[in-house]
C-alpha cells in the first residue's frame, strides 16, 4: 500500500554496533509483510559523495571534522534529491539508516559547534519520526567485527552517545532500548512506525 499524497519518512539512529542497520532492514521487511511499500536507504548514501566518504573518510580519516560535516551534509542533500524525495513523492515509506542527527552526534562529538552543524542541514527535510536505538559504547564496540571506523573507540562513542541522549531529552529523537532481544526491539520499532503512519494517514483524510 502506498501512502496517498506523500509517503512517510523514518530515520533510525544509533552508535556503531547499536543494531540500527539490522533493525532498519527488519522494519522494512515487517512493513512490506504488512502490505506497505517500504524502502531501506542509508547514509553515507550510495551516491557519488557517499561512496567517496565510505572509501576515503570513514576508514582512514584525513580531513578535519568541519570538512566531515560538510561532506556528510553534501551527501545528505544528494541522498534527499536522488532517493528520499522521489520515493516519498511516489507514496513510499522510506527508512533511512542514519540521517541529520548522526552529523550532530558524530561531528559534534569532535568539538564542532552543534548549531553550525544544524545550520548546514537547515534545508534538509524533516523525518516524520527519528528514532535512536541506545546501547552502551562498550556493547557497540564488542559487537563490531572486522576493521573499525575512525569513530569506533570507547572515548569517541561515549561522546557520540551523550549527544544522542541530549537529543532524546530535547524530544528530537525517540528512544528505543537496544539491549533487548532483536525481535523485541523490532516490535517496539514497528509499533512506533505504525503509530506514525496512522497519524499521517489520518491527517490526509
Ligand atoms: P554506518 O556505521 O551507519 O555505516 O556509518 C558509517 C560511519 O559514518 C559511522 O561511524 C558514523 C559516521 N557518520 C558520521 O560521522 N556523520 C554522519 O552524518 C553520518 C551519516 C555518518
Amino acid at each position: 500500500m502506498d501512502i496517498i499524497n506523500h509517503g512517510v519518512f523514518f530515520a533510525i539512529e544509533g552508535i556503531d554496533g547499536s543494531g540500527k542497520t539490522t533493525q532498519s532492514r527488519d522494519l522494512v521487511d515487517s512493513l512490506i509483510k504488512n502490505g506497505f511499500n517500504a524502502v531501506y536507504t542509508m547514509e553515507p548514501s550510495k551516491g557519488y559523495i557517499g561512496t567517496f566518504i565510505k572509501k576515503k573518510i570513514i576508514m582512514n580519516k584525513k580531513v578535519s571534522p568541519e570538512v566531515e560535516a560538510l561532506l556528510f551534509a553534501a551527501d545528505r542533500f544528494e541522498h534527499i534529491d536522488s532517493e528520499i524525495l522521489p520515493l516519498l513523492r511516489k507514496g513510499k515509506i522510506v527508512v533511512s539508516d542514519r540521517y541529520v542527527h548522526a552529523s550532530i552526534a558524530y561531528q559534534g562529538a569532535q568539538g564542532i559547534d552543534l548549531e553550525w552543524i544544524e545550520s548546514l542541514n537547515y534545508f534538509t527535510i524533516e523525518p516524520d519520526l527519528a528514532i535512536y536505538i541506545d546501547v552502551p559504547p562498550s556493547v557497540g564496540i564488542s559487537r563490531k567485527k572486522g576493521k573499525k571506523s575512525v569513530f569506533e573507540n570507547l572515548e569517541s562513542l561515549s561522546k557520540v552517545r551523550k549527544i544522542y541522549q541530549d537529543l532524546v531529552d530535547k524530544g528530537n529523537l525517540t528512544l528505543i532500548n537496544g539491549m533487548k532481544k532483536r525481535d523485541e526491539i523490532g516490535k517496539d520499532l514497528y509499533k512506533l512506525a505504525l503509530q506514525t503512519i496512522e497519524e499521517k494517514l489520518r491527517s490526509q483524510t
